[in-house]
């Protein structure tokens, strides 16, 4: 004790042989008033912090404010990427998705939250620190193995050595001892600053490595980590290969292959309308008429998910088309074509029948009156929507009032309720449904003049028989709608 008056004295240490006589001096320890104390112990003892009266650590709070400043952090930080800064549609999601914003939300949320734990822990035990007073106590090793130490600092309040002394004595304290400061100089170590300065300069090299990489060129090849597509067989235009046959790496185009807007058929064929024929018409119409004659090369894109109200609209405003049904007449000053491009020949004739069976007679029936079979069953569930297909023996779709390329024009991009057949029908077969359509209409009206003579005889006799079949067929209806014979 002869050289406490030249140190400072940190506190007074005491040494236990037992947890209970431990326990038992840490609770006069706090009854007498000390706050500034601690326990030393080779294991954890149960109820300590108690018996030392220490207070429950704030740590899980300083966690719970770093996880809440996580969450925040990362929620404030993707409403802004993704919905102010760069708004950005993914995925068709909204531009701010909670559920999408969950990941990161959660991976920062644990991010801060373990910052907070691991720094908080530090600071909160005044660490890092690179020598403790007690240390200098050669019993105070045992602690480790099989004693236990109680402190009591000398910055107390009520610190007063005397009166711990005896409460240590009193207790049942084998090895009481001041503690003094340390005698080690307070310098860090050189061999660490030595390391410290080895590593940070270490850690530079890659950096001036990388920055002499980016500002000079190099005649060796670039040294690969990660191989990624470097050494792919990809191939640049013009260039030679041994892969195929002929020598070459381009593959010619699938025969029949068109680039979007390189379509070779001429823009006549594809609209239906006389195009040297339209400077008449104003520059936008002309410019969307382009546009729709485009759909049959790629699915009809700017029209497919569009509101059916809206695209009846723009439809109608483009094509100029009459209402068919309405009573005044919007002037149609299209210049249509007004005959088919493709001719009337049988081939042309059975293709048309074909593509009107598959697309067409669903609602206009196979006849062209109108009664499809979706007519049939949308009248059968009075459909309270349902617009009735047009009958295509109307007088206004006859040719002289409907050309051919108007009614080529109605298929490719349909009319009010009806949808078009651009997308899934191609020019040449929706030009074949038009002769169809014209030799359904014409089936309904041809006088027996129109016949070659060495026909007409048979042709009124089948007409004849044909009359007496319907006949037949009417009679028995009735019948069969007698009661007792409801078999059908
Ligand atoms: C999904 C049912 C449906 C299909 C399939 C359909 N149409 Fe129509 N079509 C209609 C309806 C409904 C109308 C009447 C539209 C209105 O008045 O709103 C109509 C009207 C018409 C008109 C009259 C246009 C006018 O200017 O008044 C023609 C011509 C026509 N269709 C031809 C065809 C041809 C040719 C096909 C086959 C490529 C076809 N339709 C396929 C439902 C259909």
């Amino acid at each position: 004790m002869s050289e406490n008056n030249e140190k400072k004295v940190h506190g007074i240490v005491a040494e236990y042989e037992s947890v209970d006589t431990l326990l038992h001096a840490c609770r006069r320890i706090r009854d007498a008033g000390y706050k500034k104390t601690d326990a030393y112990t080779p294991f954890p003892v149960h109820g300590i912090d108690k018996a030392l009266g220490i207070k429950p650590t704030v740590l899980p709070w300083i966690v719970l404010g770093c996880g809440i400043t996580g969450t925040i952090t990362a929620l404030v930080m993707q409403i802004w990427m993704n919905s102010i800064d760069y708004p950005y549609i993914i995925s068709g999601k909204p531009y701010v998705s909670l559920p999408a914003f969950m990941p990161v939300a959660f991976e920062l949320t644990v991010l801060f939250s373990s910052f907070g734990a691991f720094f908080g822990m530090w600071a909160l035990n005044g660490l890092p620190r690179f020598s403790n007073p007690l240390f200098t106590d050669p019993r105070f090793d045992r602690v480790t193995d099989d004693r236990f130490f109680l402190y009591v600092d000398a910055s107390d309040e009520r610190y007063e050595e005397g009166a711990v002394r005896e409460i240590y004595e009193q207790t049942g304290g084998e090895y009481i001892n001041t503690v003094l400061d340390d005698d080690s100089s307070e310098k860090i170590p050189k061999p660490i600053f030595m390391a410290w300065g080895l590593v940070i300069s270490a850690s530079v090299i890659p950096l001036l490595v990388v920055l002499k990489m980016r500002v000079t060129n190099s005649e060796s090849p670039r040294f690969h980590i990660f191989y990624d597509m470097d050494f792919s067989p990809a191939k640049d235009a013009q260039q030679g290969s041994t892969l195929f046959a002929d020598g070459r790496a381009m593959r010619p185009d699938v025969p029949g292959t068109v680039a979007r807007g390189e379509s070779n058929y001429d823009m006549d064929f594809m609209t239906g309308v006389q195009m040297d024929q339209l400077s008449a018409m104003d520059a936008p119409r002309a410019d969307r008429l382009v546009r729709l004659s485009l759909g049959p090369i790629g699915p009809a894109d700017d029209e497919a998910g569009d509101d059916e109200n809206q695209n009846e609209e723009t439809r109608d405003e483009s094509t100029a088309a009459p209402s068919a049904g309405g009573s005044e007449e919007a002037k149609d000053t299209t210049p249509w074509l007004t005959t088919n491009p493709l001719g009337n020949s049988e081939e042309v004739l059975l293709r048309g029948q074909k593509y009107f069976g598959i697309y067409c007679s669903v609602c206009h029936g196979m006849n062209g009156g109108g009664n499809g079979l979706v007519n049939r069953r949308a009248r059968k569930i009075l459909s309270p929507t349902w617009i009735p297909p047009s009958s295509l023996h109307q007088d206004t779709l006859y040719k002289d009032q409907y050309p051919d390329g108007k009614l080529f024009s109605t298929i490719s991009n349909g009319i009010r309720k009806m949808p078009g057949y651009a997308g899934q029908i191609k020019a040449k077969d929706r030009w074949a449904i038009v002769a169809y359509v014209r030799a359904l209409q014409l089936s309904r009206n041809a006088s027996i003049d129109s016949f070659p003579e060495e026909e007409r005889e048979s042709l009124l006799d089948e007409q004849k028989q044909i009359e007496q079949k319907l006949k037949e067929q009417a009679e028995a209806e009735q019948q069969a709608t007698t009661p007792g014979q409801a078999s059908s």
